[in-house]
């Protein structure tokens, strides 16, 4: 046990089991009193046990972070449990596989109501709570598949919402002393066991989507996510952070920075398509986890 974050109570949804037991045992580890929130409360219950048998302080939570009435009770259950809020982990995620002309409205309402709105929620509760009491740290459970990942188009989504929730709430929330930061983790769970099970990543010579995962353990993934929580990460917002366990990567990816572009008054379809033929040609971008190029980019390359 460290001291790092003694005295704090933290939130880390989803914590039954993958990723999310792998940071709650780490905070606890690290002193924090922890609220280990999963619907599924027999392996939340569980996780809770091996953090007091190691001397850790911790909770129950079976709330459904999809229930805004839930979500805000969530929050309340560690203000009444440990006298206030100090860190939220939204990790819990669905993950789905869809192609997208096999999408139904059932299973993307689901993934975008635990994904995007569950997470919203739990923060807009969580961050009232940090700002009365003078500051906090967020951290959201995004994802690389944002980016592009074969058959996930849905799940992909969810976790560019993520992405784009961290950026503009850091903005709001920095001068109340709220951080709030995404991460992309990598490591063998149950969600990606059963991405690997169904034959999805698919493996193109440049780049396997998961491989070397096998090798990828949570445990090793929770030390970002304890120090994201932490002082030690003062200053350090708005950020996005890849991370298997061994690299740990900054994303970059802001559209506003000064990207190849061109300029005309009075733009038509014609003069637009000239500019995709002539100055801006050779910059259309690699894209998804393999980086294809788009045809016309793979014709001019060839
Ligand atoms: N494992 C990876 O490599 C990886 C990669 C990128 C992103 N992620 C993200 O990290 C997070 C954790 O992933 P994991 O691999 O540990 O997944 P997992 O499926 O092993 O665990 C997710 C947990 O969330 C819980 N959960 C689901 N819906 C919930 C709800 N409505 N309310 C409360 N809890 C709920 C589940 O019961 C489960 O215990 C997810 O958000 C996932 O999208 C994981």
């Amino acid at each position: 046990m460290t001291n790092l974050l003694g005295g704090r109570a933290a939130i880390v949804t989803g914590a039954g089991r993958g990723l999310g037991r792998a940071y709650a045992r780490d905070l606890a580890a690290a002193g924090a009193s922890v609220v280990v929130n999963d619907v599924d409360v027999a392996e939340a219950r569980s996780v809770v046990d091996e953090i007091t048998s190691a001397g850790g302080s911790a909770i129950v939570s079976a709330h459904d972070v999809s229930d805004p009435d839930a979500a805000d009770a969530l929050i309340a259950t560690c203000v009444t449990a440990f006298g206030g809020l100090d860190g939220l982990v939204n990790n819990a995620g669905l993950y789905h596989e869809a192609q997208p002309w096999d999408e139904r409205p059932a299973a993307m309402r689901r993934a975008v109501l635990v994904n995007v709105l569950g997470a919203m929620q739990c923060q807009a509760a969580a961050s009232a709570v940090m700002r009365e009491r003078g500051g906090g740290a967020i951290v959201n459970a995004s994802s690389g598949g944002m980016f592009g990942f074969p058959s996930v188009s849905t799940y992909a989504a969810t976790k560019g919402a993520l992405a784009a929730l961290t950026y503009s709430s850091a903005l709001d929330l920095e001068a109340a002393g709220i951080r709030v930061n995404a991460i992309s983790p990598m490591a063998l769970t149950r969600m990606t066991e059963n991405a690997l099970g169904r034959g999805l990543a698919p493996s193109t010579k440049d780049a396997p989507p998961l491989a070397g995962i096998d090798d990828m353990r949570p445990e090793a993934v929770a030390p970002l996510v304890t120090f994201l929580l932490s002082d030690l990460a003062e200053g350090i917002t708005g950020q996005f952070f890849r991370f298997d366990g061994r690299k740990v990567s900054v994303v970059t990816t802001n559209p506003f920075a000064d990207h190849p572009n061109t300029s005309a008054d009075d733009w038509t379809p014609r003069t637009m398509a000239a500019a995709f033929t002539g100055p801006l040609a050779a910059h259309l971008q690699p894209y998804g986890v393999e980086r294809r190029l788009p045809p016309r980019q793979r014709a001019t390359t060839r």
